[in-house]
């Protein structure tokens, strides 16, 4: 059991230190890093769930017998897909990778922004709203292009077009959901990011690094998971950059 240190300034420079000697962490990430590239989060006030019950709006079931209301909330970012960029917490994440001390980036973001910030082989355990295909024929389309309409139907056979992104009641894709379970229960650290830690699977995933020994940490402006050794209250695109701000000057003095 590790302590949580109170005084941000040297919870900081302990969890610089840690990344930089253990050497491999693993990110949980949410919709909270994403909220500085101006994607609204699902659950903070004026989040996407503030406004729209997602039992009915996100449901897979609801999407079956009409698949307008999910279109109504998502048919904008679609087609705005190309709008939206990295922030400089997705950036970060990324040199974090590239300095060698973080591993992998686990994230139940759809958005596709760490490929797009350039980490590699990222687990999107929710799938990616930019692959959108026919439920009919299964003709691929890539957003921002879907046909117009509300909701899109499939140039070729007139099908009803879904992202690939899981819907409440459906499966987690299973390759995606097993390594991210391998993940947690080998490295030595986690970050926790801008997620409120509510949705399982996914939320078991801290447990399961937790059980397995791994210092928890999270950046968050709030606290959200309570079992964690250091919290790193702030925005994403504030804290990261200092986290890989610290680790590139350890790794420049070689440390
Ligand atoms: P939530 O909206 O539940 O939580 C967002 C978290 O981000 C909150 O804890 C905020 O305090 C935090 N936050 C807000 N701004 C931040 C910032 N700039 N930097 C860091 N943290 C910030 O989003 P998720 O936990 O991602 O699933 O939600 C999990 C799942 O619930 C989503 O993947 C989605 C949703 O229903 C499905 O639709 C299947």
């Amino acid at each position: 059991m590790h302590e949580l240190s109170r005084d941000p300034q040297s919870t900081l420079a302990e969890v610089i230190r840690l990344l930089w000697e253990r050497g491999e962490a693993v990110a949980l990430t949410g919709a909270g890093i994403s909220a500085e590239s101006g994607i609204p989060t699902f659950r903070d006030k004026g989040g996407l769930w503030d406004t729209y019950d997602p039992t009915v709006y996100a449901s897979i079931e609801v999407y079956r017998r009409d698949p307008t209301l999910y279109w109504t909330i998502r048919g904008d970012f679609i087609r705005h897909y190309d709008q939206y960029q990295p922030n400089p917490g997705h950036l970060a994440l990324a040199d974090l990778e590239s300095l060698g001390v973080l591993r992998r980036v686990i994230t139940q973001n759809i958005d596709g922004l760490h490929t797009k910030a350039g980490s590699p082989d990222v687990i999107e355990l929710h799938g990616s709203i930019r692959e959108i295909f026919c439920l009919s024929c299964g003709r691929q389309y890539q957003a921002p292009h879907v046909p117009p309409g509300l909701p899109p139907r499939c140039e070729s056979c007139n099908g009803v077009l879904k992202p690939n992104t899981v819907l409440f009641g459906e499966s987690l894709p299973v390759d995606a959901l097993r390594q991210a379970q391998e993940e947690a229960s080998t490295r030595a650290m986690m970050l926790v990011i801008g997620t409120s830690v509510n949705v399982y699977p996914a939320a078991a995933l801290p447990e399961i690094a937790r059980r397995h020994g791994a210092v928890i940490v999270e950046v968050n402006p709030e606290r959200a998971f309570p079992l964690v050794d250091f919290w790193l209250p702030g925005q994403a695109g504030t804290v990261l950059p200092r986290l890989a701000e610290g680790v590139r000057k350890l790794a420049a003095r070689g440390n």
